[in-house]
């Protein structure tokens, strides 16, 4: 018996990130290539606590189908935390998903045709990749500068149809968008048709200084804007967020209930307990500002002890940057070192990295000579230890 497969699914691959986190669960590997927060970080207690109020108090209402657009008190919380100046959410626009990845998907299949153009940073987040790859756009390589991706690419009549941008301490990147180049993105947007898709999950994880005000506050009505409380609080929870482009016209409403429609087939609503476990969280005696300050000041020392391991061991030649937050050193090697041919022997001398070339849109424009080290997971004693086994590896 045979199986005729979609088209579409020649698009699409196996995580290469997904494979290599197998080779990680080896014993005795250090492993700098998850994407994973810190268990450590996760509220288990308070978590605990959540649950059985939730359940005490709301009981089967809890366990029951829910509303696919998310809990109206979660809506509210999301529209009241984001909002600023310029940014007044309405909680009607939000709509929460089943972790940030599921509002990438929906927006996939929303906005893009076979053959629609979507810019993406070089290097970009893989899973963003893997969305939409399905639904076959012409993705294309967003010319950039050291300050960021430029503004005139939105530029042309049509100009691309979505752009994709991680403006806060960037996966796998690790640098934060500046204010002056959000401001220019942002006027580009309001002069153009391009919507933007603005992924932010690491915003809270800043060590030194806030990031600037997001992309929507500045064109609220060009951009959709991701958010997560993967992590926040923990991302087996599943539960995002997704601020809809404002605006009464037409193109603004249709691509809101199309949207919803998107998630109603997907997956009915994201996990109504979790929902409700969340805003007991954010609404009780849980205090989420005092849990990202013990998250970032945990996360801040594990950057700067790689920060001092990188600089005293890696070999000369390798390049990189202090990342202002989140949870990733980009390192480029020397150009003749290929760090995907160069894992086996990272494994063998018992540490992992995700290899560069997956991050980038094309093989073109691949840079196979980089690679990804993630500073939260390994205890800030184990970091020097996993950097001097990999620095033989990158001569
Ligand atoms: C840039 C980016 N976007 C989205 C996601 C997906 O996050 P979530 O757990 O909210 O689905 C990740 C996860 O690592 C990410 O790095």
């Amino acid at each position: 018996m045979t199986f005729a497969l979609a088209s579409r699914t020649r698009r699409m691959n196996p995580s290469a990130i997904r494979d290599i986190l197998k080779v990680t669960e080896r014993p005795g590997i250090l492993s700098m290539a998850g994407g994973l927060p810190a268990p450590e970080a996760f509220p288990v207690e308070a978590i605990r606590r959540g649950c059985d109020r939730v359940l005490g108090t709301q009981g089967p209402a809890a366990l029951q189908y829910a509303t696919s657009e998310g809990l109206p008190g979660l809506r509210e919380w999301v529209a009241q935390h984001l909002s600023r100046p310029g940014w007044q959410i309405d909680p009607s626009h939000v709509l929460i998903t089943t972790g940030s990845q599921q509002g990438l998907d929906l927006l996939g299949k929303v906005l893009l045709d076979p053959g629609a153009q979507v810019l993406v940073e070089q290097p970009t987040y893989l899973g963003a990749l893997q969305a939409f790859t399905p639904y076959e756009p012409d993705v294309m390589a967003w010319a950039s500068d050291e300050d960021g991706p430029l503004p005139e690419a939105l530029a042309g009549d049509p100009g691309p149809a979505v752009a994709y941008l991680i403006p806060n301490f960037q996966n796998p990147g690790g640098q934060c968008l500046g204010e002056l180049r959000r401001m220019a993105l942002a006027q580009s947007l309001r002069r153009g048709h391009t919507l933007l898709i603005e992924d932010d999950p690491y915003g809270a994880l800043w060590y030194d200084t806030p990031p600037p005000a997001p992309l929507a506050s500045r064109a609220p009505q060009q951009v959709v804007y991701l958010g997560s409380f993967s992590k926040v609080l923990s991302p087996g929870l599943r539960v995002g967020y997704m601020v809809m482009p404002s605006g009464e016209g037409d193109s603004a409403r249709a691509l809101r209930s199309k949207l919803l429609q998107a998630k109603q087939a997907c997956d009915l609503h994201t996990p109504g307990l979790n929902q409700r476990l969340i805003l007991d969280l954010l609404q009780g005696d849980f205090n989420l500002d005092a849990h990202l300050c013990a998250v970032r000041e945990r996360y801040r020392i594990q950057r700067d002890v790689m920060a001092h391991a990188l600089a005293t061991c890696l070999p000369h030649g390798c390049r990189w940057r202090v990342p202002p937050g989140g949870m990733f050193f980009w390192v480029e090697a020397p150009e003749h070192v290929d760090t995907l041919a160069r894992l086996p022997q990272a494994v063998e001398a018992g540490v992992a990295y995700v290899p560069g070339a997956p991050f980038f849109s094309s093989v073109d424009a691949a840079r196979q000579n980089a690679l990804r080290l993630s500073f939260v997971t390994l205890a800030p004693a184990q970091i020097h230890e996993a950097v001097a086994r990999l620095a033989p590896c990158l001569v």
